[in-house]
């Protein structure tokens, strides 16, 4: 037993004198820089859910449906190997192309990219999974399509979908001028026009969500079974077939203006499509919420002082196929909000409410309790970006009631303002919130996007005096937007993250999901630290476990409302565990993103390393000045993306165990159990994203540095496969992002 563990198990013994397994949570440790927290130690049993069972029955359950943690590339403490004999046992280590799975579990593929869907095809790049049950063994499983993958999704294409695309002839065309093009202003008879069309389209068709109706058998595999409801929304929904998505709130008012700052599709509050769809959430009322995150890859985000979209010309088409709004016309500032869709109703082809606001949404954290308000948390991801929450006007009276959509008609939105002593408060979005931006100099890179006025978009301030400044000219957020009342809350909403920069809001380090624990506490994972061009996150509240700045491990933070009141203003919060090295206070995998709960209350996380750091090679701890190597240069010790179980109750609690490893270049996405927890429903997002088709079972040999979890370094050498032929796995598959079931090949709860 480890040092750390024997100080957790006191830790645990100390707090279970003094606080009730399942009460409210509270921070008990607050995470203020250098205070060395590490994960062992901030995991506690106020940590649990009010739900979950005594203590002696929830280990019970524990036990009977245990399984043994997965052998990853790293050790770590749940895989019982000691620290002496770690270096030989890890010192080889093959990684395969697939989902590896603990002994006893089997998976079956559901649907890959390409298979029909309704009139139209599986979407690429799957992400979010929700499975709404309409008995015990069958229901909708939704699936959000996020981007394509364009190196990989180009030289598959024609294999999967059967027929070619024009991208030789573009990026031929494109040479000319320097890679990329305002297709918006070529002439209608350029064939570069036709031609860029047409890839555009195609890759917004494999974009956005779609609804599939699945069963489970006899034998315990799941299905596909076709079903009237069975239907693609795409990038381009609307455009052709009459089938816009619909949006309600403040926002509308700025979509139907007639005179604009900038410019207008024309369509006032019909949207043409839904893309860049990543994870989401799931409503008691059946319905599935999907988040639009990146959509400033494919059109203008900044917008004037209206709220109008800048031109279509803001964001050109370019030789890695962003700019996919470009030719076709779109308004940026219909992209970046929460879609609603009924999987049920066959006719439903979504509804963006504008009152959750316009960012670079990764999920939603569904709040609703019978006789409250409805709570709903989204994190903006990027670096920098806020945690939002959305809180309705009205009340819940059945949670279960599909009425309570018009809730999200009316309402308010908020930003998260944390204080390095674990408290924090919501700041209202809204015209009378005074201008109080956060210092450039409080934020690591050093640099705080404010909106530009009057030419409207954003500036981006490196010097406190400016930031000052800013404060002394505009008094409100009201001063910095223009129309009536409800156009300028349509506006602020528009611009919701330059708006909650001017507020103050606190920059983090890219909130991923965000999911609420039964008994209303909130999880978010915070998976990077590392500030980029977009920004960077509160230098005092995003701190590693070893006081670290700039750490790119990842966080995983809990959220408690003041007397857990759904519309509470304030709030406390606490760091539960660290991404990292188990020897340096870390849980073992870096980059947590998708959470999600198990019946008994642990918590499951895929990571989310970019696919440019997997396996690479870390032959050596030091740089070539003799500098110790951090952040993204030893993201390829962790190898794949995987999926882990945070054990956060019983005897095991603050343990991590892997479950699953994915393919190669691919992210694990959208876990989500069944409500008898014997089934995870997971997609495999992007295999092969790196080198695409796995070649005649390419592998690479590479040396990694790796700790033991006492901190010694040794060498491990590692066989890495190069592309991916995942799921099919015969030497010549192509690699396609799927979603499948995983199951106990006895059956029976998974955890
Ligand atoms: Fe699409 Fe933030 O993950
Ligand atoms: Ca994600
Ligand atoms: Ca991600």
């Amino acid at each position: 037993m480890s040092l750390k563990r024997r100080q957790f198990l006191l830790f645990l013994g100390a707090a279970a004198g003094t606080t009730a397994v399942g009460t409210l949570a509270q921070p008990l440790v607050r995470a203020a820089k250098g205070s060395n927290i590490n994960s062992a130690n901030v995991l506690n049993a106020t940590t649990l859910p009010a739900s979950v069972p005594a203590k002696n029955a929830t280990l019970a359950a524990t036990d009977a449906m245990a399984f043994e943690p997965l052998k990853g590339p790293m050790p770590y403490e749940a895989v019982k190997i000691s620290a002496e004999q770690q270096p030989t046992d890890y010192a080889q280590y093959t990684i395969q192309d697939d989902i590896v799975l603990p002994e006893g579990f089997t998976y079956d593929v559901i649907a890959a990219w390409g298979d029909p869907v309704g009139d139209s095809r599986f979407g690429y790049n799957n992400d979010y999974l929700s499975f709404v049950p309409t008995g015990p063994d069958e229901g909708y499983l939704t699936v959000n399509f996020e981007y394509v993958s364009t190196k990989t999704w180009e030289q598959t294409f024609p294999t999967v979908i059967g027929k070619p695309l024009p991208s030789a002839a573009v990026l031929k065309a494109l040479e000319a001028t320097e890679n990329k093009v305002d297709a918006f202003l070529l002439a209608d008879d350029d064939p570069l026009k036709a031609q860029i069309e047409e890839i555009s389209k195609e890759a917004l068709i494999d974009q956005g969500l779609g609804v599939i109706f699945v069963q489970r058998g006899a034998d315990g595999q799941w299905a596909r079974a076709e079903n009237v409801s069975d239907r693609r929304i795409t990038g381009i929904s609307g455009l052709e077939d009459g089938r816009y998505l619909k949006s309600t709130g403040p926002a509308t008012a700025v979509f139907t203006k007639t005179i604009v700052n900038g410019y207008s599709d024309g369509l006032g509050d019909k949207i043409v499509g839904t893309f860049g769809n990543c994870a989401g959430g799931t409503t008691p009322w059946g319905t599935v919420l999907s988040a639009e995150e990146n959509f400033q890859d494919q059109v203008p985000e900044a917008v004037h002082r209206d709220g109008s979209a800048f031109s279509p010309s803001a964001k050109e088409f370019d030789q890695g196929f962003d700019g996919q709004g470009n030719v076709l016309g779109l308004a940026g500032n219909k992209y970046g909000w929460i879609v609603e869709v009924d999987p049920s109703n066959p006719q439903d082809y979504g509804t963006k409410h504008t009152w959750l606001g316009r960012y670079r949404h990764e999920a939603v954290g569904v709040r609703a309790e019978a006789g409250q308000q409805l709570a709903f948390y989204s994190g903006c991801d990027r670096r920098g970006g806020h945690l939002y929450k959305f809180v309705s006007t009205g009340t819940v009276n059945d949670p279960t009631d599909k009425t309570n959509s018009a809730l999200l008609v009316d309402g308010m939105l908020y930003a998260a303002k944390f204080e390095a002593d674990g408290t924090g408060q919501w700041l209202p979005l809204n015209p009378d919130t005074p201008v109080n931006p956060v210092l450039p100099s409080t934020v690591a890179g050093g640099m705080v996007p404010l909106p530009q006025r009057p030419e409207g978009g954003f500036a981006k301030v490196t010097d406190d005096a400016v930031a000052s400044s800013f404060k002394a000219k505009f008094a409100t957020l009201g001063d910095l937007y223009d129309g009536s009342a409800v156009e300028k809350q349509g506006a602020i909403l528009i611009d919701a993250h330059y708006a909650a920069n001017a507020a103050g809001a606190t920059m983090t380090a890219r909130p991923e999901d965000t999911d609420v624990a039964k008994d209303g506490t909130l999880f978010i994972a915070f998976t990077s630290g590392t500030p980029g061009g977009d920004g960077g996150p509160d230098s005092s509240i995003f701190v590693g476990p070893n006081g670290e700045d700039e750490y790119e491990a990842g966080w995983i933070m809990k959220l408690s409302e003041t007397d857990n009141d759904p519309a509470a203003l304030t709030f406390d919060w606490a760091m539960v565990a660290n991404g990292g090295e188990p020897s340096d206070g870390g849980l073992g995998f870096a980059n947590p993103d998708n959470l999600e709960f198990d019946a008994q209350g642990n918590l499951w996380v895929v990571t989310d390393m970019s696919t440019s750091s997997h396996n690479k090679a870390v032959p050596k701890r030091l740089d070539d000045a003799g500098q110790a190597l951090g952040g993204k240069d030893l993201l390829g010790l962790y190898g794949n993306n995987s999926l882990w179980q945070i054990v956060l109750n019983g005897d095991n609690a603050g343990e991590a165990k892997m479950f699953a490893y994915g393919p190669m270049e691919c992210e694990l996405t959208g876990p989500f159990f069944t409500a008898d927890g014997s089934t995870l429903f997971i997609a495999a997002q992007h295999p092969g994203e790196t080198n695409g088709i796995r070649q005649a079972m390419a592998t690479d040999i590479r040396e990694f540095s790796l700790q033991t979890t006492a901190g010694q370094t040794f060498i491990q050498t590692r066989q890495v496969p190069l592309g991916s032929n995942w799921p099919e796995k015969s030497e010549t598959s192509v690699p396609k992002p799927s979603v499948v079931a995983i199951r106990r090949i006895a059956g029976g709860s998974i955890s």
